[in-house]
């Protein structure tokens, strides 16, 4: 196996070995800890991304480039792992207000990344069945990002071990008013449905037992994130503590870990220590889940 390139470089073969190394020790580490309770449902907000490109005299907007590759490792780690629903924050609603010129930038990386992914037979998606789903409020996308998210909804359907839900256009206020919005609609909708079968002398809608009333059941329906549970772990990356409008309404009994590692250089290992933090804390927040019931 020869180790370097003629340029100087690290050699494909050497590559691989290198990644089939790192594989075998992430196995032993995942077999240890799949030994506790496991998370279903692990959500990530990926903070730090301009920082990580300042840091390292990166050109343009080549921090969010890094920040993209470090979301694929970490869909790889995650299915090792065999979590079944990752959510990444990708792109807030307030990200708009940033200035033009880096808004096109990680808007066009991301049709750049899809169009990728879509292109290519044995795309990673494909090879480690991850199904991708896109959640917010897409009409706040231009045409091509929203034809080519639905594509890759599509083309990914069948996959079935892990779902990507990408929050794209997303606030959880916005997914909230969007929810009641709906909800409220529907609610109409049947309501006028059977006060006209009423008129007929059949009476199916009992406002005394709160039929007109909207349920919680009703909303959550409507949610964007319905598509998956509520998360058992939110991790954010570069410090911060906030969750900055998302999943607002679905953390209530998450774990909440911070890290302050900008999100391009996040690990593996920060995933074991999130994991390991979560199985140290499941039993409270299990007893904390059952009293609110
Ligand atoms: C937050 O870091 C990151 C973003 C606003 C964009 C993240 C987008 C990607 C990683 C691309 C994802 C693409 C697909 C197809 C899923 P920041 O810019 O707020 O960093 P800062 O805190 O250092 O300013």
């Amino acid at each position: 196996m020869t180790l370097h390139t003629e340029k100087g470089g690290i050699s494909r073969s050497a590559r691989r070995f290198l990644w089939k190394l790192s594989y075998l020790q992430r196995k032993c580490i995942f077999s240890v800890l799949s030994v506790g309770r496991f998370p279903t449902h692990i959500a990530f907000i990926m903070d730090g991304n301009r920082r990580y490109g300042k840091q390292r005299n990166l050109k343009g907007g080549a921090g969010h480039k890094a920040g993209y590759l470090a979301l694929m490792l970490m869909v790889i780690y995650c299915c090792e792992l065999g979590i079944k629903y990752i959510t990444a924050y990708a792109f807030s609603i307030d990200n708009f207000k940033r200035g033009p010129e880096e808004v096109q930038y990680i808007m066009d990386l991301m049709l750049e990344k899809i169009e990728l992914e879509l292109s290519k037979e044995d795309s990673l998606f494909s090879r480690y069945g991850v199904r991708v789903h896109f959640s917010g409020n897409m009409e706040l996308l231009s045409d091509p990002i929203k034809d080519a998210a639905k594509r890759l909804m599509v083309a990914t359907a069948n996959n079935s071990n892990i779902l990507l839900t990408v929050c794209l256009a997303y606030t959880s206020m916005n997914e909230i008013l969007h929810a009641i919005q709906e909800t409220y609609q529907e609610k109409l909708a049947q309501i006028q449905l059977q006060e006209s079968i009423s008129e007929g002398r059949i009476s199916m809608c009992n406002p005394e037992q709160g039929d007109h009333v909207l349920k919680l059941a009703e909303i959550e329906k409507h949610m964007y994130m319905a598509i998956a549970p509520d998360p058992d772990i939110i991790i954010r990356t570069s410090g911060e503590n906030r969750l900055s409008n998302f999943l607002l309404w679905q953390s209530a009994n998450s774990c909440l870990i911070s890290f302050s590692q900008l999100w391009p250089g996040i690990s593996c290992w920060h995933l074991v220590w999130a994991v390991l933090n979560f199985q140290r804390n499941h039993y409270y927040l299990e007893k904390k889940k059952k009293k609110q019931i």
